[in-house]
């Protein structure tokens, strides 16, 4: 008798975010969703912040709709979800009634299972949104970002994985972004978990597949008792995507395990996305092979070229291996953060600062804000000096509550604002749209009635114009970024800075 080993098709989400800049039209996956529906998969993600950012941003669509569209093609697979914990799909904490309010919209619209993680692994980030997720009758999958630091230890994320399981999650996520996740650590954790937690508790692995070796660390997490893993039809995968699902399935022959996935199908939605995928090449990821650097930097590769974009901006691309050093430093200064967004945002723009204008001479307010607190906490400590030095550079108090107990119940604020700008509907889903994406909601809904763009080109088409910046990836590489502008204090004074991609 074989063990089923479940699969994940990341194809809706992840898939197309890591390797086509997440610009795939709605119209572009309507296709495939018969066959994703009926190929047997335990779930389909295909929803998160880059996907819901993009949407609004750059495809004219509204991301709710586009929910209920998948909804209503896929009757038969999990609608699965990435969702930030606090912070939701957006970049800052949000108040809990938020919150709530997002995560039974979302399970109103269709969705199913929520991947909540939160970027420091900080569980009282995560735990307002299982608890919302569970009100809803949903499933609450709890998340550990794997990293790898002096302080990050097979123990560290067992405990992590007890504490999500004490909050009530139905499963267990080991999120591997950045590709990090070796073979051997991958079986040791996973086993770990099983141990500590009982072999009943689900355990769901993510990788990446940009350092080569991870198809090896989801065969060793299966033989660990891995429940389900995360993979992407083979003709949007690999590179920094991920394993492609039929060599998933196919490699599993002759062990143990088997899958109930339908080959047939397999092979539909491949073809479906090799069609689709040369209409997008304007947005291709020009990592195309595998890059093991990342396992000495630690940085992430699409979180280098954000970097090298930052200071072609400064004019100072002669200083990459100056900010290359300095990233690991920051990083250990700031408490070893995983590097996910937006912490990896925050750590690499610091690095460039502390190399242009001399070490934590100049604070972003988000690094400052990290320094003292309002992130929530980190594994390590964080550096006293540098403390200090947010502490004074922007006269807020270092804090050790959970940062949204500090928040005032911004529900009605949200919505009058949200009411105020013209095409808003009215709806909770329209709020909790303008609540994340302030600044891009108020173009979104007075256009959203031209309907959906779709920016695939007909290959056969003039050459088309350079690309525009992509949405933050969740790992901090890929074309990560929009414009941001940071307020830096100095000296006493305001000044406004921003970085965005060349
Ligand atoms: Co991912």
């Amino acid at each position: 008798m074989t063990k089923v080993i479940d699969i994940t098709e990341l194809i809706l989400r992840d898939g197309h975010q890591s390797l086509l800049a997440t610009r795939m039209a709605m119209e572009d996956m309507i296709p495939a969703c018969e066959d994703i529906d009926k190929a047997g998969f335990w779930s389909a993600e295909c929803w998160g912040g880059a996907t819901f950012d993009a949407c609004i941003r750059f495809l004219n669509e509204d991301p709710w709709e586009r929910l209920r569209t998948f909804r209503k093609l896929m009757p038969n697979t999990r609608l699965q979800m990435l969702l930030r914990g606090q912070n939701l799909l957006g970049y800052r904490h949000y108040e809990d009634t938020v919150v709530d309010r997002f995560v039974e919209k979302a399970a109103a619209n269709g969705m199913d299972v929520f991947r909540v993680f939160d970027a420091l692994n900080d569980i009282r980030n995560i735990r307002r949104a299982v608890a919302a997720v569970q009100r809803a009758g949903k499933h609450a999958q709890g998340t550990i970002c794997y990293t790898v630091s002096p302080l990050h230890t097979i123990t560290g994320f067992v405990e992590m994985a007890e504490r999500l399981l004490e909050l009530g999650c139905d499963s267990i996520c080991i999120k591997d972004m950045a590709a990090l996740l070796k073979p051997q650590p991958a079986y040791d954790l996973v086993k770990a978990i099983k141990q500590a937690c009982g072999e009943e508790t689900r355990v769901h692995v993510h990788v990446h597949a940009t350092t080569g070796v991870t198809m090896v660390s989801l065969m060793k997490a299966i033989e660990a008792g891995a429940d389900c893993v995360d993979t992407s039809i083979s003709s949007l995968s690999l590179g920094p995507g991920h394993n492609p699902t039929e060599s998933l399935m196919e490699m599993l022959e002759g062990t143990p395990y088997s899958t109930r996935v339908d080959k047939k199908r397999l092979l539909a939605i491949k073809r479906h996305f090799d069609k689709i995928r040369p209409r997008y090449k304007e947005f291709l990821s020009n990592i195309t092979g595998v890059d093991t650097e990342i396992f000495d930097s630690q940085i992430p590769g699409g979180m280098i070229s954000n970097l090298e974009s930052q200071l072609k901006q400064q004019k100072a691309g002669d200083r990459m291996k100056e900010v290359l050093e300095e990233v690991p430093r920051v990083r250990e200064d700031a408490g070893f953060p995983p590097l996910v967004t937006p912490s990896s945002q925050i750590i690499g723009t610091q690095a460039v600062f502390n190399v242009m204008m001399g070490r934590y001479k100049v604070m972003t307010g988000e690094f400052a804000d990290l320094m003292l607190g309002y992130y929530g906490e980190t594994l390590g400590r964080r550096n006293r000096h540098v403390v200090e030095m947010a502490n004074k550079q922007t006269n807020k108090q270092p804090i050790d509550t959970r940062p949204a107990d500090l928040l005032k119940p911004e529900w009605q604020e949200l919505r009058s604002a949200a009411l105020a700008v013209d095409g808003c509907n009215g709806s909770d889903e329209d709020v909790l749209t303008y609540a994340m994406f302030p600044g891009v909601a108020p173009k979104f809904f007075p256009a959203r009635a031209k309907g959906p763009k779709n920016l695939g080109k007909d290959p056969s088409s003039a050459p088309a114009p350079a690309p525009a910046p992509a949405p933050a990836a969740e790992n901090g590489k890929g074309p990560v970024t929009t414009t941001i502008t940071y307020d830096v204090k100095l000296n006493g004074h305001t000044h406004k800075v921003t970085v965005s991609p060349a």
